[in-house]
């Protein structure tokens, strides 16, 4: 693999004061989290997002959609952190300045160890009300699924971005901000196809910063990008860490 990063990438990120990393469902799929677009295992070539991940499919069916997040979930507490997800945590302690935007709703991340992940789809353990929008942690079981809100009686749903809503506010004003200011931007494991994530690597480009592309398979991002690191990103996030930092990677 050593034969895939160039010398003038091991340089560029040696010296980076500043790298901002955008994750996508790619980088979970060597914890056994499905991806969303692959034609195979992808969920949503199982699953038809419209009767699933809008509200208004909520309010048509809010069991159906309930009972399919509490499906997810239980794979995603069951899943654990893979290398690629520890790389990028070890890294957070090798660059002065790094910041972690994810699209993924999981938290592997932030249990490998990465702090202030900028979460821009929200995260699919935590439960929010579907009427007021606050956080709900503890609810009383009483038979009702979904279950309802302590204060004010409405649906709970889970607290991510279904089709058609807005992205939490300061978490994507945090991803512009990181993205137009860093010197190196990785983009790993997603497809480049969902806004407005998918434009930040190109507002990166267009700040002056080197993109390198971590994907087994070309995305729109591909052609533009300054560097493309085709395969796992368990594999080469690592692999990265102990060329680029002489580090091997520590396993929390
Ligand atoms: P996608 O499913 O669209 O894309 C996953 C990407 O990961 C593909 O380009 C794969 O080639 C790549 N991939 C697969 N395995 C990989 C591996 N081991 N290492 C590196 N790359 C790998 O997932 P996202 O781009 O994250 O939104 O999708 C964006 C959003 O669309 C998701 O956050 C979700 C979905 O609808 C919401 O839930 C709001």
């Amino acid at each position: 693999m050593n034969n895939l990063i160039s010398l003038e990438l091991v340089r560029m990120l040696k010296k980076a004061r500043k790298i901002t990393v955008l994750t996508g469902a790619g980088t979970s799929a060597e914890s056994g989290v499905p991806t969303f677009r692959d034609a195979q295992e992808g969920i949503w070539a199982h699953y038809d997002p419209q009767e699933l991940a809008t509200t208004q499919a909520f309010r048509r069916n809010p069991r159906l959609v309930w009972e399919w997040y509490e499906w997810r979930r239980n794979r995603i507490r069951a899943a654990t952190p893979n290398p690629g997800h520890y790389a990028l945590a070890q890294m957070a302690s090798l660059v002065k300045n790094l910041t972690l935007i994810t699209q993924n709703v999981d938290g592997l991340h932030q249990l490998a160890g990465s702090r202030d992940v900028i979460e821009l789809h929200g995260n699919i353990l935590r439960n929010k009300c579907f009427k007021e929008k606050n956080i709900v942690d503890t609810w009383t079981e009483n038979g009702s699924v979904p279950p309802r809100c302590p204060e004010c009686g409405d649906f709970l749903r889970p607290d991510v971005v279904w089709f058609g809503e807005t992205l939490p506010g300061e978490a994507l004003k945090l991803a512009l901000q990181a993205s137009a200011s860093c010197d190196v931007f990785l983009s790993a494991g997603t497809s480049t196809i969902v806004e407005p994530a998918a434009s930040l690597p190109f507002l990166a480009l267009r700040s002056g910063a080197c993109v390198v592309e971590i994907n087994p398979v070309p995305t729109p991002l591909t052609m533009s990008a300054t560097y493309v690191l085709s395969g796992y990103s368990g594999e080469i996030i690592p692999h990265l860490i102990n060329h680029v930092w002489g580090e091997t990677i520590r396993y929390q």
